[in-house]
């Protein structure tokens, strides 16, 4: 049966678990060390987890494969069941990369901060983010004729597109909440000094700068042919290339470009989801690049 476990409110994503997410609150240590890539689903999670693990793993081939083969479970903070957590102590690497996609609410920001672990906030502009996330729910293997699925992850483009922006979808988010909300939650973090964001657009643009910015955050020497072989190694035909037989199968590596929204929106249903954005976000000075 599906069903939607909530904590604190908050409405967990599909394979999540609220006791590991609580355990992790409650118990989790980080290591000093400890990389957390907070991202939104389809904002860039796995391209900048990718660009990470080569600036880490790079001069280390046996920690690369080992990263390169760690189930979900274990690099999700919010997966799996909270004995992975000694797992996660045990494995013979010296830096952790871990991924979330949970709102700063739901972690022990205060903890994390305090054992130094850094946190990389990637972001997209939202047109963008939608017409991914559309793409990947379609073919998400749920079952399909489940009242709550068609309720929630419904097929037709403008069923999706109301019941995503309002909210409706349970993404680690509370009811009435979706991207923006999630944007805001860690926007309140952004001066923490163990949080670095990096958009989506930016790293498309010049992927030179913004990856030396990352390595500067995560404090890794870095030479000029090291840096142009990550820029390989990550570029989206490579990552395509490399993809694995699920990835391929939900066209994990669909498009990735920017401005792939005018395929898709509407004058009026972009005007709309202006509107929103304006709403949640028009107070803050997060901006977004919306052409290529
Ligand atoms: P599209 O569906 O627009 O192609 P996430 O990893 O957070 O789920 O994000 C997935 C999105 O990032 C997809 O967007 C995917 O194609 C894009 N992506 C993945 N690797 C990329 C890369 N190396 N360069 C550019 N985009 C990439």
């Amino acid at each position: 049966d599906v069903k939607i476990n909530e904590w604190r409110g908050y409405r967990m994503w599909m394979g999540s678990s609220t006791e590991t997410t609580k355990w992790a609150y409650e118990h989790w240590m980080p290591w000093k060390n400890d990389v957390i890539i907070a991202a939104y689903a389809k904002t860039g999670t796995t391209w900048v987890r990718n660009i990470v693990s080569h600036l880490i793993y790079r001069r280390n081939q046996q920690a690369m494969e080992m990263y390169k083969n760690l189930h979900a479970f274990l690099v999700y903070l919010e997966t799996g069941t909270p004995i992975k957590f000694e797992v996660l102590d045990k494995l013979p690497w010296k830096r952790r990369i871990l991924a979330t996609h949970m709102p700063a609410q739901l972690l022990n920001m205060k903890r994390i901060k305090a054992t130094g672990a850094k946190v990389i906030c990637p972001i997209r502009n939202p047109k963008d983010q939608l017409v991914s996330w559309y793409n990947m729910a379609k073919k998400l293997p749920v079952p399909k004729n489940h009242k709550l699925v068609k309720s929630l992850y419904p097929r037709s483009w403008e069923e999706f597109l109301q019941v995503y922006t309002d909210g409706e979808q349970p993404l680690a988010s509370k009811m009435g909440e979706w991207y923006p909300d999630y944007l805001l939650s860690w926007y309140k973090h952004k001066d923490d000094g163990n949080v670095h964001f990096v958009a989506y657009e930016d790293i498309k643009k010049d992927p030179s700068t913004e990856i030396r910015k990352i390595a500067e955050f995560l404090e890794v020497d870095i030479t000029e042919e090291e840096l142009d072989d990550v820029i390989f190694e990550t570029s989206f035909s490579t990552m395509r290339r490399q993809s694995a037989h699920i990835e391929k199968k939900l066209d994990f590596y669909r498009k990735g470009e920017v401005g792939d929204w005018k395929n898709h929106l509407t004058v009026a249903q972009s005007e709309m989801i202006d509107a929103k954005i304006e709403e949640k976000l028009g107070h803050t000075d997060l901006k977004f690049t919306y052409e290529p």
